[in-house]
């Protein structure tokens, strides 16, 4: 028996990185998971057969996030999957950094519209759509970023968390009536896809492990346990929470290792 058996998730960009790990795990204990991507339609097929073979149950929806109509297509999609089924775990996962269009120097309107459109909007308009399929007991995981307390280049990325984290402590204020939490989890630097520079290179991996207390970068699993909690019975009495979940990233001054 899963802590989660009867329990169905949304997990939005599950299906890499972080989102995947987060998607495997729910159903790993017991939830009907909708794996959600964007383009990569190999990634969710493969993040939807490895559930499947560890013998947990899932689906892929796709809906690009950031263009017209997107709720509605992610929608769409998910209540096809669940089939009547109500919904009882959101995770806001799937966002873009953008990097140089995300710069003081680099970003352009357009840029900046479509990283808060992806990164912001939708995770808004999600819970709403959200709300009509979910119960008492609701779950909503918003996952932010270290970002929004130090400070990086890419200023419209770390704003969009900072919106997030601000969207959390709203929402957990307005949907406790409801007995639904809303709580953020907040990585350090972890390796998937979007951190290419931390995968590629040992030097920036041995400067990662330098800035933590438990002396390596994280790995999607180390993100998906934080989420595991917070979509359980057990986190039942904390909601509007931001848990920064990083190993201890700098959390002052040490000597070089
Ligand atoms: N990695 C880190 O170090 C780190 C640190 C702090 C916070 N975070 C946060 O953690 C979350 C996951 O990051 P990650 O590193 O796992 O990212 P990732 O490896 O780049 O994966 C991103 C996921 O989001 C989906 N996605 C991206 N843009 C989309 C769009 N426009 N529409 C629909 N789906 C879209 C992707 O699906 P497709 O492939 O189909 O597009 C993919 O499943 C993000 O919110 C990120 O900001 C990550």
């Amino acid at each position: 028996m899963g802590i989660l058996d009867g329990k169905t998730a949304l997990v939005t960009g599950g299906s890499r990185g972080i989102g995947r790990a987060i998607a495997e795990r729910l159903a790993s204990d017991g939830a009907l998971v909708a794996v959600h991507y964007g383009s990569n339609e190999t990634a969710a097929k493969e993040a939807v057969a490895a559930i499947e073979a560890a013998g947990g149950r899932a689906f892929a929806v796709r809906a690009l996030l950031g263009t017209p109509g997107d709720v509605d297509t992610l929608f769409a999609g998910l209540e096809r999957g669940l089939e009547g089924r109500g919904l009882d775990i959101v995770v806001n996962n799937a966002a873009i950094q953008g990097y140089g269009a995300s710069t003081l120097e680099g970003a352009t309107e357009a840029d900046f519209e479509r990283t808060f459109a992806i990164n912001a909007r939708a995770p808004l308009f999600i819970v709403q759509r959200a709300l009509p399929l979910m119960s008492e007991g609701g779950r909503i995981i918003n996952i932010s970023s270290g970002v929004t307390w130090f400070a990086i280049p890419e200023v419209v990325y770390a704003m969009t968390k900072g919106a997030l984290n601000v969207m959390t402590r709203s929402l957990a204020h307005v949907l406790g009536e409801r007995g639904i939490t809303v709580n953020t989890v907040s990585p350090g630097i972890t390796e998937t896809d979007m951190n290419q520079w931390l995968v590629d290179s040992t030097e920036s991996q041995r400067k990662v492990a330098a800035m933590v207390a438990l002396g390596r970068h994280g790995q999607p699993d180390d993100l998906a346990d934080a989420v595991a909690f917070f979509a359980s019975p057990d986190s039942r009495w904390v909601t509007g929470q931001t848990l920064e979940v990083n190993g201890g990233l700098w959390l002052g001054p040490r000597e070089e290792r």
